[in-house]
């Protein structure tokens, strides 16, 4: 059975503490069977609060409809696990607009659900046009990492950090073209964001692979550029290949590369509170409860060697 954490034992970020939660998993709605009947093999739940309401726009007058069947879900997770929240529309790098209307949203929902720190990608999903109609881009579009950008960025951390008392982690990215003439690399730009604004870092291994295989650099040299006592969460997940690129797809197991990384970075991130596991539902016929027990086994195991 996997070991039970001391609540005592915590990681730090600036001011903050943050309880170590050991291995979690993203949850998707294959889970709910799992997470009943296999209860204490993962210490943690990360949700995606947009899952749990439909988004009217920001022209609405009841914008965020909650659907009900879900929301009994969520709580029934709540009693049962620490939460912690993987935010899909915080939209940091959209231009010219931050949705104020998603923060009070979640603001809300920290109250209710407590979440032990929450995230999002170095990315935007929203745009505006003239009529200021929302539009959507439906998957993380990477940011230019230009000063100008992470001045904008850092001000919507803050104004994060200003609304909701939970410590809040930046993602890095997934990108499939490289955009020429940016200021900074993506390593430095994460510590310069997490320099100025005190957030964590959001390590997703899976997402330096991914930009690893398909712009031939070593992910190992990307992880050592990073600032490592800044990172507070790991993502591990699968991917697989489409057109002649591999992609984050979350396509159930993790690759032997990502646990070849993971077991590289561990001895590397003294403040790291949780790894992880992502899988996309669809991908459920691969993993079925026993892949995903493995998964959980492995990631626990690695965890076990360096982090308790
Ligand atoms: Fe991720």
């Amino acid at each position: 059975m996997p070991q039970i954490l001391s609540p005592a034992t915590v990681g730090h970020l600036y001011d903050k503490t943050i309880p170590k939660l050991g291995i979690g998993l993203l949850y998707n709605p294959s889970l709910e069977f799992y997470l009943e009947a296999y209860p204490g093999y993962c210490d943690y739940v990360e949700i995606i609060p947009d899952m749990f309401w439909t988004d009217h726009g920001s022209n609405h007058p009841s914008r965020f409809e909650e659907i009900e069947s879900w929301i009994k879900v969520l709580h029934k997770l709540a009693a049962q696990y620490p939460l912690t929240s993987h935010n899909i529309s915080y939209s940091l790098g959209s231009a010219g607009i931050f949705d104020s209307a998603y923060l009070q949203k979640m603001q809300e929902w920290h109250q209710q659900f407590k979440f032990k720190w929450h995230s999002d990608h170095l990315s935007f999903v929203k745009v505006h046009n003239d009529q200021h109609q929302d539009h959507n881009a439906g998957l993380a579009v990477p940011v230019p990492y230009d000063y100008e950008v992470l001045d904008m960025i850092a001000g919507r951390i803050n104004a994060i950090k200003r609304s909701i008392d939970t410590p809040f982690l930046v993602e890095n990215n997934v990108y499939f073209i490289d955009l020429p003439d940016q200021e900074l690399s993506e390593t430095s730009f994460l510590n310069e964001l997490s320099n100025e604004t005190s957030c964590g870092l959001l390590l997703d291994i899976h997402n330096v692979y991914t930009n690893a295989v398909n712009h031939g650099f070593d992910p190992m040299d990307f992880i050592r550029q990073l600032e490592l006592d800044k990172v507070i969460e790991i993502h591990i997940a699968g991917g697989n290949e489409l057109g002649g690129m591999y992609t984050d797809s979350h396509a159930g197991p993790c690759p032997p590369a990502v646990w070849s990384l993971l077991e590289y970075t561990l001895p590397l991130v003294p403040n790291l509170c949780g790894i992880t596991f992502e899988f996309h539902e669809s991908y459920f016929h691969l993993m079925q409860f026993d892949g995903i027990t493995h998964e959980l086994n492995k990631a626990r195991k690695a965890w076990n060697h360096y982090h308790t």
